[in-house]
């Protein structure tokens, strides 16, 4: 899809605009936006809505043809809703509505002249934003595995906004930071799609050595002989019942000024998660082919932010392998030491997240991180806990965790992919007590996500950290199993934010 910014102004108007079919707004009081107005010269659209062929209702959407005295060849009256200051839900539906009209129609070129700055407490840009990335959700296929391909989308290949000129710089600078999050969010939802026999830990590295290569970003891969030098125990102790060899990736996106501290990524990478000797049930265990999302959505974030070219140092840091049982495998009650010098009892084989990310989150110690977020599909308990809405956050409670928390999830609120704030407290930290080591593996089931949490806190004392728990929202399962490329727009969105500040 191509997308651009059309200007319009009292020379050039409305009206004028040739193309294929222009999007324009009515609201559920049957009342025309300006931009529809603006087209009404005979009075078409206003007999079209007084018709009751469409409702005005968010969602809803008519096709008009052959209107007198405009150039476009077809006009899409789309549904907003309440009138003046629409909500975002709303909108968000309407530019579905809008992207799904586009992608039928017999017009190749299209313009979407909705009320972009009209969406209640939001600027023009995030509307821009919300419809690229509409429009290219709406576009997503995975079917490079199979040998008949989905039918290729039909309809319009060109999408223009219509902007007042006064709008037009920074609807044009928003445009194209839309589309390299876009781009973002789909190797994201590609690598988290890909089995775990093609996405493994060596792919992800290759990835990582691509988007070096197109995006000249600074790379490393360590390999196992390095790990071990690093003496990453806990880390390793995951691997060592597969056959395919574990990566540590880390990936520089040094956009700022030299001596400024870099925001730190680190990505949950298993490219499987049996459970190890702590098998797990194999009703949808298919499904943990997605235990690298962290992992995906870390180079997702920063394959958008390189794009951008974003005025931010950016590093990100992958702990990848699988989990697998075999005569070599880990077993329930091994005493692993961790590069911390923390030991740390496997009570269960199949809590194997925390114990890559526990040596990767001590490994970035050494970048002096202005702040660490951790993403991983950690825990099934947070699943239980927020569902496929939120994805969980966590960070110690005090002044500077407080305003980290903050950032995530304002920036989780104004990019529509939300976390909320769970609890950190020294209570559940007692659940983690071991006989035999410093600490286990597990906490119980009571407030899995939380003890989880409270281990990976252990090895964050350095620096300003907090960790996001995406085991319910980076994909969903049933008809529509897939990739949702979560939690990319919040990450970006963050260090946008953090970039401008
Ligand atoms: N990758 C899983 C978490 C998971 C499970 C995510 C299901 C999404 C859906 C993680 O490695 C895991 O197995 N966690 C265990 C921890 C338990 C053994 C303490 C879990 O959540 O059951
Ligand atoms: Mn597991
Ligand atoms: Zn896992």
């Amino acid at each position: 899809m191509d997308f651009s910014i059309k200007t319009f102004d009292a020379k050039n108007t409305i009206a004028s605009i040739k193309t294929g079919c222009i999007a324009v707004g009515v609201f559920d009081n049957k009342k025309l936006s300006q931009a529809a107005r603006a087209l009404d010269h005979k009075g078409e659209l206003s007999a079209a809505v007084k018709s009751g062929d469409i409702s005005g209702k968010p969602g809803s959407s008519l096709l008009v043809r052959h209107i007198a005295g405009i150039a476009a060849e077809r006009v899409l009256l789309v549904g907003l809703g309440k009138d003046e200051a629409i909500a975002e839900k709303d909108f968000t539906t309407a530019i579905k509505a809008t992207a799904s009209a586009f992608s039928s129609l017999g017009a190749s070129d299209a313009v979407v002249a909705l009320p972009l700055d009209g969406v209640q407490g939001r600027a023009v840009e995030w509307a821009v934003r919300a419809a690229v990335l509409a429009v290219r959700e709406g576009l997503y296929r995975f079917d490079s595995l199979k040998s008949k391909k989905d039918s290729a989308p039909t309809g319009v290949k060109k999408v223009a906004f219509a902007v007042a000129a006064a709008a037009a710089a920074s609807a044009k600078s928003a445009l194209s930071q839309a589309v390299a999050l876009a781009n973002g969010i789909d190797l994201t939802k590609d690598l988290g799609n890909l089995p775990g026999n093609v996405c493994t830990p060596t792919y992800l590295a290759n990835i990582a050595k691509k988007l070096a290569k197109d995006y000249k970003l600074g790379v490393e891969i360590l390999d196992r002989k390095q790990l071990q030098a690093l003496k990453m125990g806990s880390f390793l102790s995951v691997t060592s019942g597969s056959d395919e060899p574990p990566k540590f990736i880390v990936l520089k996106h040094m956009g700022g000024k030299a001596k400024d501290a870099p925001t730190v990524l680190v990505g949950k990478g298993i490219t499987f998660d049996s459970g190890g000797i702590s098998l797990k049930g194999g009703n949808g265990m298919d499904e943990m082919k997605y235990d690298m999302c962290g992992a995906g959505s870390v180079l997702g974030t920063l394959r958008a932010i390189a794009e951008m070219k974003l005025k931010l140092n950016v590093i990100g840091v992958i702990p990848t392998c699988e989990n697998m049982p075999n005569g070599r495998a880990t077993k329930p009650g091994d005493i692993v030491t961790s590069m911390s010098g923390q030991t740390i009892e496997v009570l269960n084989t199949d809590a194997e997240g925390r114990l890559v990310l526990c040596d990767a989150l001590t490994y970035v110690e050494r970048f002096k991180p202005a702040a660490v977020v951790d993403v991983a599909t950690l825990t099934g308990s947070c699943v239980t806990s927020l569902g496929h809405h939120n994805s969980g956050l966590f960070t110690r409670h005090d002044k500077a965790h407080d305003a980290l928390a903050e950032e995530l999830l304002a920036a989780g609120k104004a990019s529509g992919d939300t976390a909320w704030r769970m609890p950190i407290e020294d209570a559940y930290q007692e659940q983690l007590k071991s006989n035999f080591a410093d600490m286990a593996n597990i906490g119980g089931s009571a407030g899995g996500s939380i003890t989880a949490a409270c281990f990976l806190e252990r090895y964050t004392k350095k620096y300003t950290w907090a960790h996001l728990d995406i085991a319910g929202t980076a994909w969903k399962s049933g008809a529509a199993k897939g990739a949702t490329g979560r939690p990319v727009s919040l990450l970006t969105t963050f260090l946008i934010n953090r970039a401008q500040a």
